[in-house]
């Protein structure tokens, strides 16, 4: 089955937004899982516009279930993902001011890189994931890395969805089934929803885990957190 992470930078930046601890970062976290799902993910950025790094440590503390931290590998995350060991850390090279994650690694050329990186974490038998492009190419770099796990970079797929389904997963289904063939996990997320969600794991085959975040919190707006996350599992089902 594939696990549900929750994304909850959108709820950090609803406490942010007055400065108080309002809504209660830790709370809701614990609430999500409550509600059914397997993970939480954070993803704090340099500027600590939502998620603050303090934030992790305390989730970290607090929780017991599966945590996800995604981010660029600079020195100051590097540092913060060695520190907190978290279940997974996913790989992501987003520059610094950008609003969110908007392509994967290239894990060829990057590759001396992101070796290092990767050979530390798993020294702290940290499990690592490399949020990719769906391109095969990639795929077989990020097993040259000996990475754990891809993440698939799903925006593309959302966006070109409602279009033509078939055409936007095709290169995922190859990704897929490559990953499948050399032995490495994949887990997938950026713009999946309770519309696109069915559709994408259905079509790619042995998804680890699907991290999601601002369609589910927007979604929760009108449904709630709860009824939200049993919509998501039982898509997931
Ligand atoms: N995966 C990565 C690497 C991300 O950066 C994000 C957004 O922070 C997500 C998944 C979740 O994307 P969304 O918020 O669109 O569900």
């Amino acid at each position: 089955m594939t696990k549900l992470s929750v994304n909850i930078n959108k709820i950090a930046t609803l406490r942010n937004a007055r400065n108080e601890n309002y809504p209660n970062l830790l709370k809701t976290a614990q609430d999500i899982l409550s509600f059914g799902a397997q993970g939480i993910t954070v993803h704090p950025r340099p500027d600590e516009r939502h998620v603050r790094y303090s934030d992790v440590y305390e989730l970290k503390k607090n929780i017991n279930s599966e945590l996800n931290i995604e981010g660029n590998p600079i020195k100051k995350f590097i540092d913060l993902v060695n520190d907190v060991k978290p279940d997974q850390v996913t790989l992501v090279p987003d520059s610094e001011h950008a609003i969110t994650s908007n392509s994967g690694w290239d894990t060829i050329t990057n590759f001396s890189y992101l070796n290092d990186i990767i050979k530390e974490f798993k020294s702290n038998s940290i499990r690592v994931s490399i949020f990719i492009d769906p391109n095969i190419n990639m795929v077989e770099g990020a097993k040259k890395l000996n990475a754990d796990r891809i993440e698939l970079f799903t925006g593309p797929f959302a966006k070109e969805f409602d279009l033509n389904r078939s055409e936007a997963v095709k290169n995922y289904v190859k990704c897929s089934k490559i990953a499948n063939e050399i032995n490495i996990d994949i887990n997938a997320g950026h713009d999946l929803n309770h519309h696109n969600l069915l559709f994408f794991s259905e079509s790619v085959k042995n998804i680890k885990e699907v991290s999601i975040g601002h369609a589910l919190i927007t979604e929760s707006l009108y449904l709630g957190l709860e009824t939200t996350i049993k919509t998501y599992l039982d898509i997931l089902k």
